[in-house]
């Protein structure tokens, strides 16, 4: 039996048997200080399941049937709703996993971000931990606290715990249980920071679903990375100084169409450690990309681009993308994702053909050589991606082919146009209808010589072009 196979809420006892056996064996080896990117996705899963959490490996990134809520998996707790909605039992009350999560498509993307900061990425792991009914918000803080001071190694000073703020629309005060939950262990008052709804109050995937106030763990670099501003603290949106790498959700509430609140049938724990962002924070990182978790795919980026990482803002953009949008791509073909004009397709193509964009400007050919070395990379962990290495190449290849011509006689056009004023319209339009040249490729090439795009315009010339096609 393989646990990938086994669909939530459908644990059988053997299972339970096959997963918890290994877990005295595991947490043995692995719980303590821990350095590598490896040593912390299992050190956080055997530190759950020594304290009572069944664990699970990552399920698809596709959602099941039943959840059209969003194209792909974006959260750890999403194959996990049915049990937080009360709908099913859970096998344990509770869980902890690695879940791959690929936030890019639909409202859930980062696919914009990706290349310009040094914490975005779109496809990314997620360590979590789940209590459905057990415990609450203090064991949920004790436990966070205790993971990350006595087994990664933080530095107790430096962490600052967001709370929710309180919203009178959702009819909701400042979440004063986590305020005193996080004294109790020692935090001073003033390193807890409330934040709005929208910085704190996690909401479901897609519409509707189990939600409820959240508190982060942010990490105070130093000043170094800081602005410098005299109100610069963890929600910043001016520099990177605090990274925000850990979230608890207090999962007691559904929200409904209307907007309104009521309670669950019990209150929950749903948490999210970005693994990349873990690992950043281990091994002092400037940034994800600069873990050991990444270091293969970025020294195969060097060493076949001939261009170091950071040599300019150019290469490193380059560099973060076609690392992430690797990723992404290897991942969704090994789940039989095929590039098309729609859906979780469109979502492949666009990875693909951003990445030949950005290999481009890097002078590297053969963006289909790449999931071979993500293949090395995440193979150890995940053993669908090595069982379709060959197709994931052969996918990619294919789209690399086609898109290159598109790309090759789009640039031309594109480069003769006037970059002292905004793109019109009808130049939009002629490059995507003409030439094939997507609209987000045309904004991005436009936004990276500081040129904006009428796309607006654009939209509606599209859409008088369809009717009368
Ligand atoms: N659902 C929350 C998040 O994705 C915590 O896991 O951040």
């Amino acid at each position: 039996m393989r646990i990938h196979d086994v669909a939530p809420g459908t644990a059988t006892a053997a299972v339970r048997d096959w997963v918890q056996g290994g877990a005295r064996r595991r947490a043995a080896a692995t719980i303590g200080r821990m350095k590598t990117t490896a040593e912390l996705r299992e050190g956080f899963l055997s530190f759950f399941e020594e304290r009572g959490h069944l664990r699970f490996p990552s399920w698809s990134l596709i959602p099941p049937p039943e959840d059209p809520s969003t194209l792909f998996i974006s959260a750890g707790m999403q194959p996990l709703k049915p049990y937080f909605s009360g709908e099913k039992q859970p096998p344990a009350p509770r869980f902890t996993t690695v879940q791959k999560v690929l936030r890019a498509g639909g409202k859930d993307t980062d696919l914009d971000e990706v290349g310009l900061t040094a914490r975005h990425a779109s496809m990314f792991e997620m360590l979590g931990n789940f209590s459905f009914g057990d415990y609450f918000k203090d064991g949920a803080i004790d436990l966070a606290w205790e993971f990350v001071t006595e087994h990664m190694g933080l530095h107790p000073d430096r962490i600052w715990p967001t709370v929710f703020a309180g919203d009178p629309e959702l009819g909701l005060g400042e979440d004063e249980v986590a305020v005193a939950g996080w004294m109790r262990i020692g935090v001073p008052r003033e390193r807890i920071i409330p934040l709005p709804r929208s910085e704190n109050f996690w909401g479901p995937a897609g519409e509707t679903g189990p939600c409820g106030p959240c508190s982060e763990l942010n990490y105070d670099r130093g000043e170094e990375h800081g602005c410098g501003e005299p109100d610069c603290a963890p929600g910043c949106d001016r520099c990177e100084r605090f990274l925000e790498f850990w979230n608890l959700v207090f999962m007691e509430y559904h929200l409904h169409a209307d907007g309104s609140l009521t309670p669950l049938p019990k209150q929950n724990i749903d948490t999210g450690l970005g693994l990349e962002r873990g690992a950043m924070l281990l091994q002092e990182a400037e940034s994800i990309f600069d873990t050991d978790g990444f270091r293969l795919i970025m020294d195969w980026i060097e060493r076949e681009s001939g261009v170091g990482y950071s040599t300019s803002p150019v290469a490193t953009k380059a560099h973060r993308v076609l690392c992430d949008h690797g990723r992404g791509m290897t991942f969704l073909a090994a789940e039989g994702v095929v590039p098309g004009n729609e859906g979780r397709g469109y979502v492949l193509r666009r990875l693909i053909r951003r990445a030949v964009v950005q290999a481009r400007r890097i002078g590297l050919d053969d963006v289909y050589r790449l999931p071979g070395v993500i293949v090395e990379q995440v193979g150890p962990w995940y053993p669908e991606v090595v069982e379709n290495a060959a197709r994931v190449e052969e996918v990619v290849r294919l789209e690399e082919e086609r898109f290159r011509e598109t790309l090759e006689r789009g640039s031309k056009v594109f480069d003769e146009l006037d970059a002292s004023e905004a793109i019109s319209a009808d130049d939009a339009f002629t490059l995507a209808a003409t030439y094939g040249f997507p609209i987000e490729l045309t904004v991005e090439l436009a936004e990276e010589r500081g040129q904006a795009v009428d796309v607006d315009g654009y939209r509606e010339r599209m859409a008088e072009h369809r009717e009368i096609s």
